[in-house]
């Protein structure tokens, strides 16, 4: 077939084609070299017949090399129709593996956008291997594409102009069905878009991002990809007894929000997935107020609400046949005379009664309620996100996220997924010793902050109580979602860290028989 298929993808068109014809005029061609001793066979032997031999010389004196991550330009100078080749690293072929393919082609993809080239040609078989096949290897091409030339525009003057980036990439693939291809990198496309929007709700101030902005957000997403959508206001949420949620919202001019979503991929709702994401818009840490260096940086608290928005995001791309409620509760936690205080005692919407004793773990308060409201929804399988302590810091450092269940089934389809959307994550232990400690109050249920002593465990184990008995896995994400340097997939700032797990968690979820 010599037709072709396209997709695009915010302003980026991908065009897949099966014939390879190097005398196609290009502005650049990416090509994949595996670090072994016959470097140039296949298509890529033919490309170095036009070069007349010279591509294995450039390789002998080391100016192509096939290092990992390693990236080699070359200009053709008339030889071919691209103007220039950049060859990439991809390291010995038997340790090669979709992370490392991803972090290879971000790696180009951004060079490529430095040199503001607008449109290139990419060998998708040169970067398959036994461990890769050409279809994921097509989601990894957009997919890296997308979160590699992330950029968030910011409020600049001057600046705001977004820099110029690929418009167009032909993908050759001689091996794969033309359609094929295309399918996976409109996927792959989709998981990077909806990891972007998670980035960019969370780099978004809090000034900006308040909870009625992102449930206008919400809004939006609905009606785009037809989700049901429920926004509880702050009369409605009172009406349900939400006293936990409501005790963190207490001392803000900014109503809070309920916000769910409902997608529905199966005839009937059951087996519904509950996606529950902290949203605390800025935290202030209330009375319990942080310190003047602690505090920059807290509009980042609702990345567990970007997370999963973005990855509601990817399902109304991908439509996975599963039933998903998405619950965010959000609000900003302030200072004032209405703020609740330590000493506290609050009513949550489940019944248990909690005394509060830190303002600033706030976040278990929130997800409280709205764990509780995803149940009522319906939910069998609540999998919660939040950046819910500096103690997951502490233990896991800035690039794991701390993991907590009640159900070792549903954790191990948590961390499948988690390990091929390359967002590491590791289980802490949940132990009667570590429930003890919350429930341990002389005037209420359970308390909300047991103290320092490996508090991202008591943290978990807090909102372990409103789960009860329904299967639960709580992923703590504070040193995950953001990052202060920037990386081959992405600059400095808001990760969307967890949005790909989750969308892959959905897609892949098989239920569990209830014993
Ligand atoms: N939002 C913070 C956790 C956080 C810390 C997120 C650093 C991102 C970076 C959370 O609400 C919080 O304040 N946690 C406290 C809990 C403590 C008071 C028990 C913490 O971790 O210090
Ligand atoms: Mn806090
Ligand atoms: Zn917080």
């Amino acid at each position: 077939m010599n037709g072709y298929c396209y997709a695009k993808g915010g302003n980026t068109m991908f065009v897949v084609k099966k014939e390879i014809d190097f005398s196609i005029d290009h502005e650049g061609l990416i090509i994949g070299l595996f670090d072994k001793p016959e470097k140039f066979i296949g298509n890529l032997e033919k490309l170095d017949e036009q070069f007349g031999g010279q591509l294995r010389e450039l390789v002998k004196i080391g100016d192509i090399s096939a290092k990992f991550k390693k990236i080699s330009k070359v200009h053709s100078l008339g030889q071919v129709g691209a103007k220039r080749i950049w060859f990439v690293g991809l390291g010995k072929e038997k340790e090669f593996s979709f992370e490392k393919l991803s972090e290879a082609l971000g790696k180009v993809f951004k060079a490529l956008k430095a040199s503001k080239l607008q449109e290139t040609a990419l060998l998708l078989d040169s970067f398959t291997s036994d461990q890769v096949d050409g279809l994921e290897a097509a989601h990894s091409v957009s997919e890296s594409f997308a979160l590699s030339t992330y950029q968030f525009y910011g409020y600049k003057q001057k600046s705001n102009e977004p820099e110029k980036k690929i418009e167009k990439m032909t993908v050759y693939s001689e091996i794969n069905d033309e359609e094929d291809i295309q399918a996976s990198l409109t996927v792959g496309l989709a998981f990077g878009n909806g990891t972007n929007s998670a980035r960019t709700l969370v780099n978004i101030p809090g000034n900006l991002l308040t909870a009625r902005n992102m449930a206008d957000y919400a809004q939006q997403l609905a009606s785009k990809y037809n989700f049901e959508i429920e926004i509880l206001d702050k009369e409605e949420i009172e009406k349900l007894g939400m006293g936990a949620f409501l005790a963190v919202n207490q001392g803000s001019t900014e109503p809070p929000k309920m916000i769910v979503l409902k997608y529905q991929g199966k005839e009937q709702w059951q087996d519904v997935i509950g996606l529950v994401g902290k949203g605390i818009t800025f935290d202030t840490g209330g009375y319990s107020i942080k310190t003047k260096a602690g505090i920059v940086g807290m509009k980042t608290d609702m990345g567990g609400a970007a997370a999963v928005l973005g990855a509601m995001e990817i399902i109304g791309e991908i439509k996975p046949a599963q039933n998903v409620v998405a619950v965010i509760p959000s609000t900003d936690n302030m200072i004032s005379g209405n703020a609740f205080k330590p000493d506290d005692v609050i009513t949550s919407m489940s019944g248990k009664t909690i005394e509060v004793l830190n303002t600033d773990a706030e976040g278990r308060l929130v997800l409280a309620d709205a764990v509780t409201y995803a149940k009522h929804h319906g939910a069998e399988y609540l999998v919660d996100v939040a950046t819910l302590t500096g103690g997951v810091i502490t233990a896991l450092g800035l690039h794991t996220t701390g993991a907590m269940t009640n159900h070792e089934t549903l954790y191990e389809q948590v961390l499948e997924a988690s390990m091929e959307a390359s967002e590491p994550i590791w289980q802490l232990p949940l132990f009667e010793k570590d429930k003890e400690r919350v429930r341990n109050s002389k005037v209420a249920d359970l308390n909300n902050s047991p103290g320092s002593e490996g508090h991202a465990i008591v943290a978990g184990a807090f909102i372990g109580e409103f789960a009860e008995g329904t299967p639960w896995v709580h992923l703590d994400i504070a040193g995950t979602s953001t990052t202060s340097r920037e990386h081959d997939l992405g600059p400095a700032g808001a990760t969307g860290v967890m949005t790909r797990t989750l969308a892959l968690f959905v897609e892949r979820f098989e239920p569990i028989k209830k014993s």
